[in-house]
Formats: structure tokens, C-alpha cells, sequence
């Protein structure tokens, strides 16, 4: 008889994400008046660079002509595009990281949700609440963690975020082994300093913990007394492993790239306490389940890193900063308790109601799209997030639907 992985029987009926478009498209079918604005899901909605198309289309010529069509690529990603990524994401801001460090991928999803198969499946798990589900729910399917109960799963330890520490969890108070953080937030839109993460760094080191660190919307930070990175901080490449993403960066989402950095010092440990380096593990791991991204892709991302690229990534990210800051001004004016939207794409809004009943008012009252806190976790219960990831005149008029529709 063949049976199931029990643990994929704990897990919440669906994912969050896909759950909301289930209810906007049920919407949509008893409403087909309504022009839905979305701004839930963080999916950008700009196109892909100039840089990136150029670089793109001229890689498909090459895929066309015998003398320049290639195959299988290394598992890891193109040596052009790992040099360029570690010397302007990393060395260029004085983080000690080399090309054969980084490993390509299609997906900081997929690398965030991968990561912890090369765990004990008894390690103790830290994860902040509200958070990314994704950690979460791998971690459930691994069967790291009891059942569900009262908004959350035993076995778990929650980091609560909340107003009281700023959404900036403080350490855990019991010994944890992986310990996963993202900065600047998804969902909260918070930003972390150099001298909150040293703390987390501190602590890995310390309790023989590792960090996961989740860094997709870096390109969003503007104060530059503000770690892009984890490695900006002394002492994180034994302790830390980073997950990066093109696709809020430059406009990826459909595109598919991302990496993930996994330092060569970087340890664990095996059942008698002796050190494993992680980078072995991963190699293994990502050679054996994974056979690259495309060379087309892979092109078109190294192309960020051009003048021009570099420049119009810059104009992407300044764009959806200027929605998330009118979100941020309308939202307030409106009378309601938000953060996040400065050095972040999300603005994190206190609505006092029940999240889904919040949700729920949104879309039927002013046809808007946003993501219920509770998604995110307990602690998110009372909040929803608004992505600025939209057109600028969307973004118009939905903050003056929602006006109209809170007056
Ligand atoms: C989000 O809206 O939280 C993100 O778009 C989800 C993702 O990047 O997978």
C-alpha cells in the first residue's frame, strides 16, 4: 500500500497565495463590472529592462546557430554571471564573498523552501510570526513540527513581530538550531541595522545555530547605514547562509532567477558534534535535484549588472517606492497605524478587524486586492499588507477607492 507523507496532512488547506486568488477569482466571476486592482501578491508588473531584453534576445540567436548553441550549463549557474554577482552584490560593499560561493537557481522560493532538507529533521526551528509561509510550510512537510493548533504548530518556536519591538523579533528564549530572517520584512516592511543583525549573528555563533537569511528585497533599501546583507557583518559567513532574488530586483517574476550563497566556512554539525560545511551539502544537493537555469535567463540577469542595467534596476525599484510611499501617505491619512513602505515594497497596516473580514471589505467595497495579516501567522491577525507592486495609476485609484469606500 502506497501511503503518504502523514505531515502534508498538518499543513492549512492551501497556500496563501493561491487561496486569495481563489477568492478574487470568485469575486471576479459574480462581479465582472469591477476593474479588480491588485495588490496583493508582490508580482511586479513593469517589464523586464532594456538591458536584460537585449541581452535576452541576442542569447536565444545564439541558442538558433549550431556554432553557438549550448546544452546542459553547470548545475551551479555560468561563471559570468557568479563573478558579476559577487563582485557587485558582495565584495563592492566591502562582504567578503567569491563566485564559486554562489549557486543560480530559479527561485529564492524555491531555495528558502529547499534549504532545510539538508537539516536533521529534529533540528528546532525559529521562525519569525508574521512570516513568508513558505519557510514554514517546508518545515511542516519535513516533519519538523507537531500539529496545528490555535493559529500555530507545536514544535515550532515563534518570534513574534509585532508594534511593541517594531516587527524586529527580540532572540529566541530557548535554544534553537535554524533560525530564519528576512530583512527588509516580507510581510511587515520592516528593515533591520548593522547592530540589530550582529545580534542574530552573535547568537548563531554562540548557540551553534545557523541563519537563514532571506535578503529578496535588498534592492528596496535607500538608507545606506542599512546591511544590503547579511555578510556586511562580521563574522556571518560561518553562521549564515543568504537567499537572493532578480525578481523584485529587475522584474523576474516570470523570468525565473535568483541565487543562493552558501559560504565555504559555513558549518553544521553531524550527530557527534563534529563540523560539516554546508557548501559540500548544497553541492551535492543542488547538483543532484536541479540542472540549471536557462542560459537565455541567466544572460538577461547578468545584463543587471551592466551601466544600463544597473541604472534601470534602480528606476524599477525607485518606481514602486514612489507607490509604496503614496500607499504609506494615504493610508495614514485615512486614520490607520502603518509601517514598512520606506526601504520596503509593503506597507503593513494595523486595521483593528479581523484580517479576511478586512480582506473581504476591500475587495467588495472598493474592488482592492491586498493580503490578510493572518496569512502571515497569529501575530499578523489584525493586520493586512499592501504591495506597492503596480502601475502608479493603479495605485491612484485604489487608495482613492479605498477612501471612498472606508468614508
Ligand atoms: C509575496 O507576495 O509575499 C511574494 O510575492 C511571494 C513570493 O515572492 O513568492
Amino acid at each position: 500500500m502506497i501511503r503518504i507523507n502523514e505531515n502534508y496532512l498538518k499543513l492549512q488547506a492551501s497556500y496563501l497565495f493561491s487561496d486569495i486568488a481563489k477568492r478574487v477569482q470568485a469575486f471576479q466571476a459574480g462581479n465582472p463590472e469591477t476593474e479588480v486592482i491588485k495588490l496583493g501578491i508582490g508580482d511586479v508588473t513593469m517589464p523586464l529592462p532594456d538591458a536584460c531584453i537585449a541581452a535576452f534576445h541576442s542569447a536565444v540567436d545564439e541558442m538558433a546557430d549550431q556554432k553557438t548553441f549550448r546544452g546542459y550549463g553547470p548545475e551551479q549557474g555560468f561563471d559570468f554571471l557568479r563573478e558579476k554577482i559577487a563582485e557587485n552584490d558582495f565584495k563592492s560593499r566591502g562582504a567578503d564573498i567569491n563566485a564559486d560561493e554562489i549557486f543560480v537557481s530559479d527561485g529564492a522560493k524555491c531555495d528558502t523552501g529547499n534549504f532545510q532538507e539538508i537539516f536533521a529533521t529534529d533540528a528546532v526551528v525559529a521562525i519569525p510570526d508574521p512570516v513568508y509561509p513558505v519557510y514554514l510550510d517546508t518545515n511542516v512537510m519535513a516533519g519538523r513540527t507537531g500539529e496545528h493548533n490555535d493559529g500555530r504548530f507545536q514544535g515550532m518556536v515563534y518570534l513574534d513581530s509585532t508594534r511593541e519591538n517594531n516587527f524586529i523579533p527580540e532572540l529566541p528564549s530557548v535554544p534553537v538550531d535554524l533560525i530564519y530572517l528576512c530583512f527588509p520584512n516580507n510581510p511587515t516592511g520592516a528593515s533591520v541595522t548593522k547592530e540589530e543583525l550582529a545580534r542574530w549573528v552573535d547568537y548563531a555563533k554562540k548557540e551553534n545555530a545557523l541563519i537563514l537569511f532571506d535578503a529578496a528585497y535588498e534592492s528596496f533599501i535607500r538608507d545606506e547605514s542599512l546591511p544590503k546583507s547579511i555578510y556586511e557583518i562580521e563574522g556571518a559567513r560561518e553562521v549564515a547562509i543568504e537567499f537572493r532574488s532578480f525578481s523584485k530586483t529587475a522584474g523576474f517574476t516570470g523570468t525565473r532567477c535568483a541565487y543562493t550563497v552558501v559560504p565555504k566556512n559555513c558549518r553544521a554539525f553531524d550527530a557527534s558534534g563534529n563540523p560539516v560545511m554546508l557548501h559540500e551539502l548544497w553541492s551535492r544537493r543542488h547538483t543532484t535535484k536541479f540542472n540549471g537555469v536557462s542560459y537565455p535567463v541567466q544572460r538577461a540577469a547578468e545584463a543587471v549588472y551592466s551601466e544600463q542595467g544597473s541604472a534601470e534596476i534602480k528606476g524599477l525599484s525607485d518606481y514602486y517606492l514612489i507607490n509604496a510611499a503614496l500607499i504609506l501617505e494615504k493610508m495614514s491619512a485615512a486614520g490607520f497605524e502603518c509601517s514598512g513602505g520606506k526601504n520596503s515594497p509593503y506597507i503593513w497596516i494595523w486595521g483593528n478587524m479581523d484580517s479576511w473580514k478586512f480582506f473581504d471589505l476591500l475587495m467588495q467595497k472598493a474592488g482592492v486586492v491586498v493580503t490578510p495579516g493572518a496569512g502571515f501567522g497569529k501575530c499578523g491577525e489584525g493586520y493586512i499588507r499592501i504591495s506597492a507592486f503596480n502601475s502608479f495609476e493603479n495605485v491612484q485609484k485604489a487608495m482613492e477607492r479605498i477612501a471612498q469606500a472606508l468614508k
